[in-house]
């Protein structure tokens, strides 16, 4: 029988925090040997093989992309949770969105467009968060054109994303009125009681894969960013980078949105600070 990762040398070690942070720019450090360990030592096991050598020689010869995907799904951490950070919420509804409605840029054909991103989106609580902000805090929804986009590099979280299936308990710190209005009852695949989005949550938000450090197709800007809890994963170097990308994919007074425990302090970069972790440009 295979063990699974006990074979993991040091030399194994460091060429999958290469590979990691060649395709992802995932920083791993020295202290997740056990997490790759753990992580790695599952998907050996179910693949059958002896170990991490084995795999190993797997991941770097495919070239089809199945490997890529499941290291990417094997490391990604993907810890989310409805309306976390809440203060972002409430920064959407009494700031951001009366300051979009009184913009005349944003009028396109009679309606006010706004255009989001969930950036590593993980299992779509995010997104999901926005869209229901968005929808209690407009009152004339026919005078706006709203599209979210939601993307991860782990493609597992984005099919959960996409059907909106939620664990009751996922949901218990959410008003139960808002869980009536945008959730419907439901069962999981293993028979549990679960709450499904509601069309209208799902038709706002459209989920991909996408990995933040290759070509983004993307022809318009966007109005806000979200990406939070995500750089945390990466360098320096690698953060500023992707700052600087989305600086330029915003339209004037499009804002980004970082995670609590992230900072802009130390990076080269021209955005405006609102207010912590909230940044604007001009
Ligand atoms: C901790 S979760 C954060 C989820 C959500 N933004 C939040 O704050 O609740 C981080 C997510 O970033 C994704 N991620 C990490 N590196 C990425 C990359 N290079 N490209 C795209 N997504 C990435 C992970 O797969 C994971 O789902």
């Amino acid at each position: 029988m295979s063990s699974g990762g006990d074979d993991l040398t040091d030399d194994l070690f460091n060429k999958i925090r290469k590979y990691v942070y060649q395709h992802a720019r995932i920083s791993l450090g020295e202290n997740k040997r056990e997490l790759v360990r753990a992580r790695f030592g599952k998907v050996i096991r179910q693949r059958k093989m002896k170990g991490f050598r084995e795999y190993f020689n797997w991941m770097q010869n495919d070239k089809s992309g199945e490997a890529l995907s499941e290291v990417m799904n094997a490391i990604s951490t993907n810890l989310t949770s409805f309306f976390r950070e809440n203060q972002h919420f409430q920064y959407l509804a009494n700031t951001f969105l009366p300051m979009l409605a009184a913009s005349p840029e944003a009028r396109r054909g009679g309606k006010i467009r706004l255009r989001g991103w969930s950036a590593g989106c993980s299992t779509g609580e995010e997104v999901y968060s926005i869209a229901i902000t968005l929808l209690e805090n407009i009152q004339d929804h026919a005078g706006w054109d709203i599209k979210l986009l939601a993307t991860d590099l782990d493609t597992e979280v984005v099919a959960h994303g996409q059907r909106g299936l939620f664990a009751r308990e996922r949901l218990k710190g959410v008003p139960p009125a808002i869980v009536k209005r945008y959730f419907d009852t439901a069962v999981d695949d293993k028979g549990k009681p679960a709450y499904q989005a509601k069309a209208v949550l799902r038709g706002l938000a459209t989920f991909r894969y996408l990995n933040l450090f290759t070509d983004w197709p993307f022809r318009n800007k966007f109005n806000f960013i979200f990406c939070r809890n995500v750089m945390i994963y990466f360098d320096r170097e690698t953060q500023e980078q992707l700052i600087n990308r989305f600086y330029n994919l915003l339209g004037p007074g499009g804002h980004l949105f970082i995670g609590h425990s992230e900072s802009l302090s130390g990076v080269t970069h021209r955005f405006e600070y609102a207010q912590p972790t909230i940044y604007v440009k001009r």
